[in-house]
């Protein structure tokens, strides 16, 4: 059994599927690893570690790798290189690109999205939305800092007082709490939002206040699945005006607001930005789901009226070496499952939960109920 580790190609994607750790334990699975030169040298692993941990370092890694670990999904220059029945696994990003998940199918992979993992205990250590959430948000956290011309903690010098920072989350899942949880470390007064009612113990436990619109519809937010549904209308405009006023005085906005399968929600306008003090900063995890604050610029920091706006994209990539590490343990967990002890060879169980919901793509064809050809 041959296990591959490519060098991402994506502009701005430092991170790597695999690192000396997991190597060993893929290598103790009996697979010969191959790890394509410098794919961890964005991520702090020189190619002499893998080496070091076994593997062998090699232009041709895919060429005849039974399963491929990549970051990103891979594209038809890197799809022309890899055998056809082998497995590919990656952060697959399925939704709205169709013509890429056919191209796998075409090019007879069987392709694995590693964030339709589904939420439940056996799969919690292969939950890549977590590991990369909760470094997305102390990264935001981390950006704001360095974006913002005063200190976090309140200090009392001889020289004069600095009062402590005022952050506000909007948006308390996983990378929300990770957020509050750094703002309290950094010294900052935290308030937090979230449409779900479960988040609201979970934000006092971590020493900040809650505030929200707690109606009727508040207490039915959360869907069975743990998420947040789309508010009506009306929630929008009672909490629009909660937080205009809320916002108006923070120095620091970090807002990670997503909800399944839909746009992100639009939770900060114009005219809320404006409200702030000039050097203020709003940090926008959503940006790459059309953002939760009007005017982010998706890779940029966009400054209006002395207030920053930052859109950074690949967050968890802006701590590559810590997330390709978490992110190498969510793929190595998977790949135990696709794997007999005895033979030592890849033999997947269609009919396992964990394949089903991931499996996008099986012996040319697109096999994932929600990514069906539309038959018109
Ligand atoms: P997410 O990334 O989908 O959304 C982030 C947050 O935005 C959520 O807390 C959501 O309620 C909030 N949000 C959505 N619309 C909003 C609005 N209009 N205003 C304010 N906030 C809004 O969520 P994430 O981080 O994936 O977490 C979702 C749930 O999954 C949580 O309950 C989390 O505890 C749970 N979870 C369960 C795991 C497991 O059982 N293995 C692992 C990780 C998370």
């Amino acid at each position: 059994m041959k296990i591959a580790i490519a060098r991402e190609i994506a502009a701005g994607e430092p991170r790597v599927a695999a690192v000396p750790d997991t190597v060993k334990k893929l290598k103790a699975l009996g697979a010969e690893v191959a790890i394509e030169p410098g794919a961890g040298v964005q991520s702090g692993v020189p190619d002499a570690d893998y080496e070091a941990a076994g593997a062998s370092i090699s232009a041709d890694a895919v060429k005849d790798a039974d399963i491929v670990l990549k970051v990103r999904r891979p594209e038809a220059g890197e799809l022309a290189k890899y055998k056809r029945g082998g497995l590919v696994i990656a952060i697959m990003d399925p939704y709205g690109n169709d013509a890429a998940l056919k191209a796998m199918a075409d090019a007879g992979v069987s392709a694995f999205a590693m964030e339709l993992m589904p939420r439940i205990t056996r799969a919690q250590v292969m939950d890549v939305l977590s590991s990369q959430a909760n470094l997305a948000g102390y990264r935001a956290v981390i950006d704001a800092a360095e974006a913002f011309g005063r200190a976090f903690p309140m200090m009392m010098t001889a020289a004069g007082t600095v009062p402590a920072a005022k952050v506000f989350v909007m948006g308390v899942g996983v990378a929300g709490l990770q957020a509050i949880a750094t703002a309290r470390r950094l010294g900052a007064i935290v308030t937090a939002t979230d449409v779900r009612p479960a988040v609201k113990e979970q934000v006092v436990s971590l020493g900040a206040k809650f505030i929200a619109v707690e109606d009727e519809e508040f207490k039915q937010a959360e869907t069975a699945g743990g998420y947040a549904k789309e508010m009506s209308k009306e929630y929008q405009a009672k909490q629009a005006a909660l937080t205009a006023d809320h916002i108006k005085k923070q120095d620091i906005v970090i807002t990670t607001a997503l909800i399944p399968g839909r746009p992100a929600p639009r939770l900060v306008s114009a005219d809320m930005v404006k409200s702030m003090k000039p050097g203020s900063v709003l940090v926008d995890l959503a940006v790459e789901r059309g953002g939760n604050v009007e005017g982010v610029r998706p890779g940029e920091v966009a400054e209006i009226g002395g207030i920053k706006i930052v859109g950074y994209t690949n967050v968890p990539g802006r701590v590559a070496a810590s997330a390709s590490s978490l992110y190498a343990k969510n793929l190595l967990a998977f790949v135990e499952t696709l794997v007999d002890k005895e033979t030592k060879a890849v033999a997947v169980k269609w009919d396992d939960e964990l394949v089903k919901a991931t499996a996008l793509t099986k012996e040319g064809a697109v096999i994932h109920p929600n990514f069906q050809p539309k038959t018109a």
